[in-house]
């Protein structure tokens, strides 16, 4: 079975963003072709990168870096749930992402954003970070509105069609997770070949 994370991707006191992971969890659990869990990288209590070494060299001293690459590593793809904080994503979602290296790579990356303009602007960034990490982003997004898809700015009450937007991204995720599965477990045999 496919597993897919859903990466909440702000660590914010009161942040908007568990409001939106959760919906999005709860749609996904639905569907019986992956597997899913929600991952808050608050949960993981990442300080700033604090690894002497570059992560593309995998060599990881702390266990705060050991115990994310494990639940990376488990994944076949992510949904990234993120705020747009100054026309980008939350630093805390890129130092996250900034820790590892393979386990990240040749997988697949959907979004879901939220802002005044949909967070779209965050996840266009995302798309040129997760390209330097070899991770396959689809078209299909989900950008929901501080204006519409909240009431008052601060409950989330998500307009009629943003359940099909989170299906339609699930679907490309999906579809390309099996293909991408394929090819790692290829790359591990001539790897062991050598
Ligand atoms: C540091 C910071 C920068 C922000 N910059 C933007 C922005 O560029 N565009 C935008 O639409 N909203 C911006 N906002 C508003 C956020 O979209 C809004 O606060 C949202 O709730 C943040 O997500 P969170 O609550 O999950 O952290 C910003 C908020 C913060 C805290």
């Amino acid at each position: 079975m496919l597993k897919v994370a859903i990466i909440l991707g702000s660590s914010r006191p009161g942040r908007k963003g568990e409001q939106v992971a959760r919906w999005v969890y709860e749609i996904a659990r639905k569907r019986s072709d992956a597997e899913f869990e929600l991952v808050d990288i608050k949960d993981f209590n990442l300080p700033h990168l604090d690894e002497p070494m570059p992560p593309s060299l995998g060599q990881y001293a702390q266990p705060h870096t050991i115990a994310w690459a494990e639940k990376i590593d488990s994944f076949d793809a992510f949904v990234f749930v993120t705020p747009e904080y100054n026309h980008s994503t939350s630093g805390a979602l890129k130092n996250a992402i900034d820790f590892l290296h393979r386990e990240w790579n040749n997988k697949v990356a959907g979004f879901v954003s939220y802002g005044a303009a949909g967070g779209v602007r965050a996840v266009e960034h995302l798309r040129l970070v997760m390209a330097e990490l070899s991770v396959a982003t689809v078209r299909a997004q989900v950008a929901l509105s501080l204006f519409t898809d909240f009431e008052n700015f601060s409950v989330f009450k998500p307009g009629p069609s943003q359940e099909r937007a989170v299906n339609a991204m699930l679907d490309q995720v999906i579809g390309w997770s099996g293909p991408l599965k394929l090819f790692r477990e290829q790359q591990l045999v001539a790897s062991s070949a050598d």
